[in-house]
């Protein structure tokens, strides 16, 4: 599920047709709905993994006045909001299925160092991943009955098209605060941990950062 038709079809390519695109927007609750559906027509759908997301930056306070409430809105909306959506809509759907090696399923949610080390206008972002990785445990808890797992990835700084707009300066500052590997995450790597995560049924509940021993600073 996304918002880009162009980058779903190349997925879809890459992925020799195995795939299907719903389009639509998680914050509504309809448009989640559809895309379940979707996904539970290819066959079970037992894991879930969610990275629909964006970035914004903006100071609380500015030359231009306060941070606009919309904006912080908004952020936590699609960020947060919209993950407990696809959280939710996603949980009913694999409630009523018989376990597979004891799981009915595992939801991975992705929220961001930026959680624990969110810099000078990242407060709406870190506001937003702070309760992707807050939450964790209790959905964790809420849904160990119907033997569903929940685990959140925190990544550090990942080459995908979200990062494209940062400028180039705040990218090496960024990539040279990363210990080692000295560079951005791959999103290979990222789904290496999803792999491993799905198939370690002792994961549950737990937030994992993935960032090359990346701390944040002030800047
Ligand atoms: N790239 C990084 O450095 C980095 C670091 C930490 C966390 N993250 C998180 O990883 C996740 C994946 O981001 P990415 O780096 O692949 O960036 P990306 O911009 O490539 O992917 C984000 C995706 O979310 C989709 N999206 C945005 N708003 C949506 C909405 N309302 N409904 C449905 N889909 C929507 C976009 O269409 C896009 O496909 C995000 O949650 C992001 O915050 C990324």
């Amino acid at each position: 599920m996304g918002r880009s038709p162009e980058r779903a079809e190349k997925a879809i390519a890459e992925l020799g047709g195995e795939a299907v695109y719903a389009p639509g927007d998680v914050t509504q609750p309809d448009d989640v709905a559809k895309a379940v559906a979707v996904a539970g027509r290819m066959g079970r759908m037992g894991i879930v993994v969610n990275c629909a997301g964006l970035i914004t930056a903006g100071g609380v306070l500015s030359r231009g006045g306060p941070l606009p409430l919309s904006e912080f809105e908004r952020t936590v909306r699609v960020n947060l909001v919209g993950t407990f959506n696809v959280v939710r809509l996603a949980a009913e759907a694999m409630a009523d299925k018989p376990p597979l090696c004891g799981d009915r399923g595992v939801v991975i949610c992705t929220s961001s160092i930026a959680a624990q080390d969110g810099q000078r206008g990242q407060a709406a972002y870190a506001a937003a991943k702070a309760g992707i990785a807050g939450m964790t445990l209790p959905l964790a808890r809420d849904l160990a009955r119907h033997a569903i797992r929940v685990v959140t990835v925190a990544p550090g700084l990942f080459a995908t098209p979200m990062i494209d707009d940062v400028p180039d300066a705040v990218r090496s500052e960024l990539v040279a605060g990363t210990p080692h590997p000295g560079r951005l995450g791959r999103p290979s790597e990222f789904a290496s941990l999803v792999e491993h995560i799905v198939s370690n049924p002792m994961l549950n509940g737990e937030v994992i950062r993935l960032d090359g021993a990346a701390r944040l600073g002030f800047s």
